[in-house]
């Protein structure tokens, strides 16, 4: 059950280098990123997989020194659209007409609102907005983690101009938004492993009119 797996998960201070995630369940936790609802279904990121070593140790310098970055199995980056520009969203409506069959009216008009919308504000509402989608993703994908019984690490504990550097993210039009270390727990040597799981009460949080 969904619950019992979002209990079991923690936000894993220590990974084992030695245990690496077999690649099926990756690709599973990836496909849920990717099947993320996004706002007008523009899915405004990207999902980096950092596996070489040497770029994982510049990571660290600017990741504080997180010691998951490095001794995690996978390293997901989730990077966030810089802007949106008219050719982004063309993209999306174009492939959607594509692969429904073709244009409707409806959908016609919804594509200019967005280009008449999006591409004349500000460049850093617009990242806001497209970070904000890149964290629907994160969330999935860390949920996807747990139900996969893999561990992970959600973090904002890091220089994004940093890691924007070293994975030439700007030249793409990508600013880096979380990071997502995936792996195993290393028992024993984790001091958040196996503490009470602590949240606000239930009433606190929801309130019903
Ligand atoms: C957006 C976000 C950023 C976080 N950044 C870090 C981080 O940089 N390093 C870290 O060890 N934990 C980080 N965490 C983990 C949180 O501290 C943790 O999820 C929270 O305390 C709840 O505990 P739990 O995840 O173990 O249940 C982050 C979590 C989220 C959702």
């Amino acid at each position: 059950m969904l619950l019992d797996r979002l209990k079991w998960r923690y936000a894993t201070k220590k990974m084992d280098p030695a245990k690496r995630v077999p690649e099926e369940k990756v690709d599973r936790i990836l496909e849920a990123a990717r099947l993320a609802p996004t706002s007008s279904g523009l899915q405004p990121f990207e999902i980096i997989v950092v596996k070489d070593p040497a770029v994982r140790a510049k990571i660290l310098e600017v990741g504080y020194g997180q010691s998951q970055i490095v001794d995690a199995s996978h390293l997901l980056v989730f990077a966030a659209w810089d802007n949106y520009t008219a050719e982004r969203i063309n993209e999306v409506y174009d492939r959607i007409a594509a692969e429904r069959g073709g244009e409707t009216e409806g959908l016609k008009a919804y594509r200019q609102r967005l280009l008449d919308g999006y591409p004349g504000r500000d460049p850093e509402a617009n990242h806001q907005h497209a970070a904000r989608q890149a964290y629907i993703a994160f969330g999935l994908a860390i949920a996807a983690a747990a139900f996969e019984e893999v561990d992970a690490t959600p973090m904002e504990g890091f220089d994004p101009d940093g890691v924007d550097a070293i994975l030439g993210l700007r030249e793409r039009g990508l600013r880096s938004v979380t990071l997502l270390p995936l792996g195993y727990r290393k028992s024993g040597e984790d001091w958040l492993d196996g503490l009470k799981k602590v949240r606000r009460p239930r009433e606190a949080l929801v309130t019903t009119v």
